[in-house]
């Protein structure tokens, strides 16, 4: 797991930043963030939720529509995008296809006004950080995919830029390629302590990456946590929904105090549950549950939410197994059990016992 940053906390600060394209709504609303000297913050969230309109605004590539970014404690509104001194990495490569990879990443440089000696030298050690040094004299047609975008990184890194704004830069990889690039591109930011702004809409890449994570939707951050935060502690349906899976049953609030609450579901059963985001009796919620937070036969009596349910499809997944069964009345119950767990599970019809503690059930807003 990735450690919080000490960097300097405001090193990039939006504050109250408001965006709308047509005058009319807005894309970006309220948006107050800062992000610390040194830190991986990452975007995520659905497609139009406002994520790519921030990094623009950061990189100068769009305006404000009202308040106002700082870049080490100096508004950055009246900077030109080019001398932000700011890295950027796309998803579609961008490199230049009739220049070589050597040319490529010395662009940056050649712009810069650099001697050649020193060009070179800071070209080679580029090419030696994405370990691609023989390739300097390749075009990028002639590399893969991946190559491609490691030069990519490497051309918005090779200036030192002190921030590094990533916009899905691994959404045109596959599967294997984008894990063993998430890696890569990881840990060349730590090595560098380079500050990194990264999006992407891939909640498995933004929990692996990041030293925080702020969850989007409709122009607004949800929650803004560290990975494991936004994964055991969802603030609101949205959060939990988006990230990982998760049980969810819908109830009333019957009782609630000192940050539980006690919620009726189904037919006559109730559940214990943490308190998170309802705050009066009556009210409606929907109850998530994590599915390995919760137990199954044997292990489940005496767990302070207790059921019979029944099971309806058992399927191996190899590490584990993947029960779902019908609980108070409701299908589609899921829990996982790790292959090699002592528990005997029969089949399909059987009634079993499952259950769970209290503060692995968050009472959220019904969404
Ligand atoms: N240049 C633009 N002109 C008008 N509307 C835009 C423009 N860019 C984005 N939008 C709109 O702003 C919203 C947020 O888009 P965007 O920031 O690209 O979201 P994301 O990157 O999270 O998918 C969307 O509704 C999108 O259609
Ligand atoms: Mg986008």
């Amino acid at each position: 797991m990735r450690k919080a940053t000490n960097g300097d906390a405001g090193f990039v600060r939006f504050v109250d930043v408001q965006k709308s394209y047509d005058g009319k709504t807005h894309v970006v609303k309220d948006l107050n963030l800062e992000i610390a000297r040194g830190e991986f913050m990452t975007l995520l969230g659905p497609s139009g939720s406002g994520k790519t309109t921030c990094l623009m605004m950061l990189a100068g590539f769009e305006t404000l529509s009202d308040g106002d970014i700082l870049l080490d404690g100096a508004s950055i509104g009246a900077t030109p995008p080019q001398k932000r001194n700011i890295g950027m990495v796309f998803q579609s490569y961008a490199l230049f296809p009739h220049m070589t990879i050597a040319e490529n990443i010395a662009f940056p440089l050649e712009a810069r006004g650099m001697g050649k000696a020193d060009i070179k030298q800071r070209v080679d050690r580029a090419l030696g950080m994405i370990r691609l040094e023989s390739f300097g004299g390749r075009l990028p047609g002639q590399l893969s995919g991946g190559q491609q975008q490691r030069v990519a990184l490497a051309r918005a890194l090779v200036f030192e830029p002190t921030l590094v704004l990533m916009d899905e830069p691994l959404g045109a990889l596959d599967k294997q390629l984008r894990e063993e690039m998430q890696y890569e591109i990881m840990h060349i930011q730590q090595r560098l302590g380079v500050t990194v702004v990264y999006v992407t809409h891939d909640q498995s890449e933004a929990l692996t990456m990041s030293n925080r994570v702020a969850i989007f939707n409709g122009g607004r951050i949800q929650q803004l946590a560290a990975p494991k935060q936004i994964y055991e502690e969802p603030v609101n349906s949205f959060v939990a929904r988006f990230i990982g899976e998760n049980n969810r049953l819908n109830g009333k609030v019957r009782d609630i105090g000192g940050g539980a609450c006690l919620v009726d579901v189904g037919q006559g059963e109730s559940i214990r549950a943490a308190a998170i985001n309802v705050s009066t009796p009556g009210q409606a919620t929907t109850l998530s549950i994590r599915p390995e937070r919760v137990a199954i036969g044997a292990a489940a009596a005496g767990a302070e939410n207790c059921f019979d349910a029944t099971i309806d499809e058992i399927v191996f997944h190899g590490d584990h197994l993947r029960v779902s069964a019908t609980l108070c009345a409701q299908p589609g119950f899921v829990i996982k059990v790790p292959n090699g767990a002592d528990v005997s599970i029969g089949g399909p019809g059987e009634r079993i016992k499952i259950g769970w503690a209290a503060r692995d059930c968050r009472a959220l807003d019904q969404g």
